[in-house]
């Protein structure tokens, strides 16, 4: 299995202190920054039940429906003239919108798929579904997250 703590690890990392503070009105970075987590935190759960080996389909639909609901929280706040300090973002979110766009709706597409998936309760349909949204995260990450 390659479910990984990958997420969980960056999170509690970035929770150090000594972080650039976002002073801009609304936080727009700190904002979806949170948002992340807050998805990161619906998703990790997921992968760490299929790594286990302890497959549980009710709790797991319920894991993917809370997770579904965040889906669409960090987006709007990655408004134009919001590349500044703290962010981890790439300019290439800016330069690039389309493709962007392109994987924000591969992301949202993978998980509406992955709830399907969820409430057939078939848990060979809910690890490929899992690692499909895996994979949207980290295409996306790859052009447009720094390292
Ligand atoms: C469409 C592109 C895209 C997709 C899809 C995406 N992310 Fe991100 N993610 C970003 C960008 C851009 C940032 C940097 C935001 C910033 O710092 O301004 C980010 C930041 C993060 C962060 C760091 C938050 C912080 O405080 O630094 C985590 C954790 C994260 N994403 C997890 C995920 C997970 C898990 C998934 C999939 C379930 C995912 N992301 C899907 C683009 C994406």
């Amino acid at each position: 299995m390659k479910f990984t703590l990958f997420f969980l690890l960056t999170v509690g990392g970035l929770a150090a202190c000594g972080e650039v503070a976002d002073t801009r009105p609304g936080q727009p970075v700190k904002s979806r920054q949170m948002a992340f987590k807050e998805i990161v935190k619906h998703f990790e759960p997921m992968g760490v039940m299929l790594r286990k080996g302890q497959f549980n389909a009710e709790r797991f639909a319920s894991l993917a429906a809370a997770f579904k609901e965040r889906q669409a929280a960090p987006w709007p706040h990655f408004g134009p003239d919001t590349n500044y300090p703290p962010t981890k973002a790439t300019a290439e979110v800016w330069a690039q919108p389309d493709a962007f766009e392109k994987e924000r709706q591969a992301f949202l597409a993978a998980g509406d798929r992955l709830v399907a998936a969820a409430q057939t309760q078939d848990r060979d349909r809910v690890v490929v579904a899992y690692e499909v949204l895996h994979d949207t995260c980290k295409h996306c990450h790859r052009q447009f997250k720094q390292n």
